[in-house]
């Protein structure tokens, strides 16, 4: 055997200001995959995450909570954890990039760069907010396309024309937070010389780190010529404080990565046997593998390497990149019930089935993967249940009742147990390129062989017959030991399924080696179910709950989804909708004659509106903030004009009040300027 590996592996950190969904689960559960593969293998692999807990975005959505960001970062920290362990992804640690290990390292990894000369600083001229007292990335300014004339347009391109500019090119500028007119201000920034490392990125892009397609995309940026990277943002800004720099915060890209190295730092700080410097130094012999999607590979691909390469660090021996998740063939949809959360899936189905389903599907290249919900079931049940676990079921009964569940020492079919041997290697040579759906194929090609075998030998009918019994027992010991080394080879992907069928197996929890030995003369214990079909039935009240989702958060309050973290570009998953359809929604100024409680309901206020040249009667369910109704009498609010009218228990709701916040006592109804006049439309 040679010497075990020495491996350190990542996922991206997720966002700390929403919930996990499927598409995230797509890399989490695939990392976890490798990871357990590694493990299995005897190799030393420690698998490390975080939360990404910087950026405006963050400091907002707090702010709009009216909790600290601390406070928010801890709660979604909580739900990400539970999500994570409940889909079996087994961190050896999950950390926050709001740690201290991971200010220490950025602040330590900066200085380093600076005195190396890799630090820039130059004044820019940005829009700021004059009222929010705070610079506005392109994402938080609002305005006229420069090009078509369409209104309510983001600072860095056009919904309507598809135009990108600067956001001082936008007519009529406005700040999403405040609404005030931005001003034009100056500021010193600092910058990252990327430029100094382009050689060096040349050569490692080039040498064996990255997925061929990647490299290509990445040889355009190269040749394009690489910029100074702004690092730093000002106050307020929720991140750490540039040292010597007071009111200068790194931008949050700068220390997520290196809360990859924190992470790691917070584990070793715990496990004596564990050594920093091995993983991170220069000199490190072990091997750091980064996964992510295919949105940030600039990150991870440049700026990162260009990173650790200028503060003394060793580099990634590779960046294993994937493609976006599309359900049913579409991006995923909250109309559709296709933007599923990490755990409403939880609440209806099995993690295992949703990793098994990827891993069939998962090959090396860059390219979306589709989860197709009828495939899904369909793959799922004809795979585990049909060809997997049903071999199991098959033949330990015979065992149990026919030789007081004591496997003989007798192979029936040498050449099928000599050829699971031999399909091992093959199978190891897939895990390990991260071709799990060649694995999984290779594997199911064995299920299918001794499925076969077993239908053709038919121990259910020789058992009726006389005499026939020790043949019976060696075709169903033979058959369990086939089923246990197709255990072996799918346990990085289902340790649950492998659990259960070590406890039915009454052996110790298996490794990949264990493959190449057979059980004779082994006692069995009693055989439980190992899984259960998918009922489509349970699908149906996944998409459905995740419809819901959507209601509970726009009808219950009128609040729109939570937003995305504004630095990025636009969130690729929110769904668009063409200027048409929201110039279709006839938005008006209402004043609130009349709010009272409804007889019988506890979550619905009924509303008079007075909307100028009609009256109108509204339902809304937001009671709960508002639990003295009468304090609204004479209130000003916004409110969905043209909602087909909804008949309810209670009558029937002419529209839709429009308020914001998470729920319950948090609900903020929204109101306009004074001087705004019932029926007005609102543009
Ligand atoms: N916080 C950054 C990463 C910092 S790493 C130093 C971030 N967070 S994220 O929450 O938006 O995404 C986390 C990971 O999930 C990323 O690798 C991203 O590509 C991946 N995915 C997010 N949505 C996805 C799909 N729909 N499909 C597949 N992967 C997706 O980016
Ligand atoms: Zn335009």
């Amino acid at each position: 055997m040679s010497e075990p590996r020495k491996i350190l592996v990542t996922s991206a950190l997720p966002y700390a200001n929403g919930s996990i969904h499927l598409g995230h689960m797509l890399e989490y559960i695939q990392t976890d995959m490798w990871v357990r593969f590694q493990k299995h293998r005897g190799n030393q692999c420690i698998y490390v995450c975080a939360d990404d807990a910087h950026g405006s975005a963050i400091m907002l959505r707090a702010e709009k909570e009216g909790i600290t960001p601390e406070q928010l970062i801890a709660n979604v920290q909580a739900e990400h954890s539970a999500d994570f362990a409940d889909f079996l992804v087994d961190f050896d640690n999950f950390h926050s990039t709001h740690a201290e290990e991971n200010r220490e390292l950025s602040s330590q990894i900066y200085l380093k760069l600076r005195d190396a000369g890799h630090i820039a600083t130059r004044s820019i001229t940005q829009y700021f907010d004059p009222e929010k007292k705070m610079f506005l990335a392109d994402r938080f300014i609002k305005g006229t396309c420069p090009k078509c004339g369409t209104e309510d347009q983001y600072g860095d391109n056009c919904e309507k024309c598809g135009a990108t500019y600067a956001p001082t090119d936008l007519k009529d500028p406005k700040s999403a937070i405040s609404g005030a007119t931005p001003v034009l201000k100056d500021s010193q920034h600092f910058f990252f010389k990327l430029p100094d490392f382009q050689q060096m990125l040349q050569t490692w892009t080039r040498s064996g780190t990255l997925q061929d397609a990647v490299a290509n995309k990445i040889a355009e940026w190269l040749d394009a010529g690489l910029q100074q990277w702004d690092i730093s943002r000002d106050a307020p800004y929720f991140g750490f404080e540039i040292p010597d720099e007071p009111g200068k915060y790194f931008y949050v890209w700068l220390d997520a990565p290196i809360g990859y190295m924190a992470s790691f730092k917070n584990l070793c700080n715990r496990t004596p046997e564990l050594d920093f410097d091995a993983f991170w130094g220069k000199d490190s012999t072990a091997e750091l593998y980064h996964f992510i999607g295919k949105d940030i590979v600039n990150f991870h691909a440049l700026f990162w390497p260009a990173m650790l390469e200028g503060a003394g660090y060793r580099k990634p021996t590779g960046i294993n990149v994937h493609g976006y998740l599309t359900v049913n063939g579409q991006k995923m949809s909250k109309s559709r019930g296709t933007f599923i959360k990490a755990r409403t899936y939880l609440d209806h189905l099995s993690p295992e089935y949703l990793r098994y389903y990827y891993a069939a599907k998962l090959g090396r290249g860059v390219d979306d993967l589709d989860l197709n919900l009828e495939d899904f079931v369909q793959k799922v049940n004809s795979d585990l249940v049909g060809k997997v676990v049903n071999i199991a079921s098959r033949c330990a009964g015979f065992i149990n009742k026919g030789n007081a569940g004591v496997m003989v020492d007798t192979n029936a079919a040498p050449e099928l147990t000599d050829a699971f041997l031999a399909a091992a290697p093959g199978i190891a040579d897939a895990y390990e390129a991260r071709d799990f759906a060649r694995a999984m194929r290779e594997i199911m090609g064995l299920a299918d062989r001794a499925n076969a075998w077993i239908a053709d030998k038919a121990p259910w009918s020789l058992n009726k017959q006389e005499g026939k019994q020790d043949e019976v027992q060696a075709i169903c010991a033979t058959g369990v030991n086939l089923f246990r080394q197709l255990v072996i080879f799918l346990k990085p992907v289902l340790p649950l399924l492998a659990a259960d069928a070590e406890a039915f197996l009454n052996v110790a929890p298996l490794t990949w080696n264990d493959h190449a030995t057979l059980l004779a003369n082994h006692q069995l214990n009693e055989f439980k179910p190992l899984m259960t079909r998918i009922d489509p039935v349970k699908v149906q009240a996944m998409t459905d709950a995740s419809k819901e989702d959507l209601t509970a958060s726009q009808t219950d309050t009128g609040a729109a989804a939570p937003a995305g973290n504004g630095e990025l570009a636009k969130d690729p998953l929110s769904p668009e909708i063409e200027f048409d359809t929201f110039a279709a929604v006839d938005l008006r100024v209402a004043l609130i004659v009349k709010a009272e409680h409804v007889e019988g309901a506890d979550k619905l206020l009924r509303l008079t509106l007075d909307i100028g040249d009609e009256t109108r009667n509204v339902f809304s369910g937001i009671k709960s903030a508002y639990p003295d109704p009468s304090k609204l009498d004479g209130r000003l609010t916004m409110m969905i004009a043209n909602l087909k009218p909804r008949k309810m228990k209670f009558g029937i709701s002419e529209g839709m009040v429009m308020a914001a916040g998470p729920g319950g006592e948090e609900i903020y109804l929204l109101s306009p300027d004074s001087g705004a006049k019932p029926g007005q439309r609102i543009k």
